[in-house]
């Protein structure tokens, strides 16, 4: 049985044929000018919720999870994501304010992770996340939290049909 699933695994199909290119030696001086121009071929490509990604967190004891959430931002704030201050995530960004992102769009064979410190933005900008959620109906939530990642590291990868996968970092 269990050999059974490892062959369905082993099986699956791997990374598109076509694939698009990538030359790091050509890439923009800003991450979230290359990040943008990437996030526009993966709405070309069709790729669904491209501004979803993993958010890893770790508790004082330095015990991880992860969760996918929607990016809402990218300024000289940070990426910005919104959750509740009592959640986990929420009550493990207080405790220890790092995080890790990672976005995966399978379609292009590319990955960017992003990890830094994480900031509280502000109850005005909190506020106005939570009205402009498709589901809104006017009422306040004060536990919203709008934050930012200030990264520290950025990382670029593109999966290449020979295996030769392309990594492209900033350090910040
Ligand atoms: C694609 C996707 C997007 C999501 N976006 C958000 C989001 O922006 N904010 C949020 O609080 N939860 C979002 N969720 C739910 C979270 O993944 C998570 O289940 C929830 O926030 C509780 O996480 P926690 O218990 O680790 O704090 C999303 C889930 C998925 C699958």
């Amino acid at each position: 049985m269990s050999d059974s699933f490892r062959l369905m695994l082993r099986a699956l199909p791997d990374f598109p044929e076509n694939l698009p290119g990538f030359d790091p030696a050509q890439a923009p001086v800003d991450p979230a000018e290359l990040f943008r121009s990437w996030l526009d071929e993966a709405l070309t490509a069709g790729v669904r919720q491209p501004h979803a990604f993993s958010l890893a967190t770790a508790d004082a004891g330095g015990n991880l999870s992860s969760r996918m959430l929607i990016l809402k931002n990218l300024d000289d704030d940070g990426w910005h994501f919104a959750t509740s201050r009592t959640s986990r995530k929420g009550r493990e960004l207080s405790a220890n304010p790092r995080a890790a992102m990672n976005f995966y769009w399978a379609e292009l064979g590319r990955q960017i992770r992003v990890s830094g410190s994480v900031v509280q933005l502000s109850e005005e900008a909190s506020a106005r996340d939570w009205d402009e959620r498709p589901a809104g109906d006017g009422s306040a939530n004060p536990e919203w939290q709008l934050f930012a990642l200030q990264p520290v590291e950025i990382e670029f990868w593109q999966a290449d049909p020979s295996r030769r996968h392309i990594r492209h970092r900033y350090q910040l």
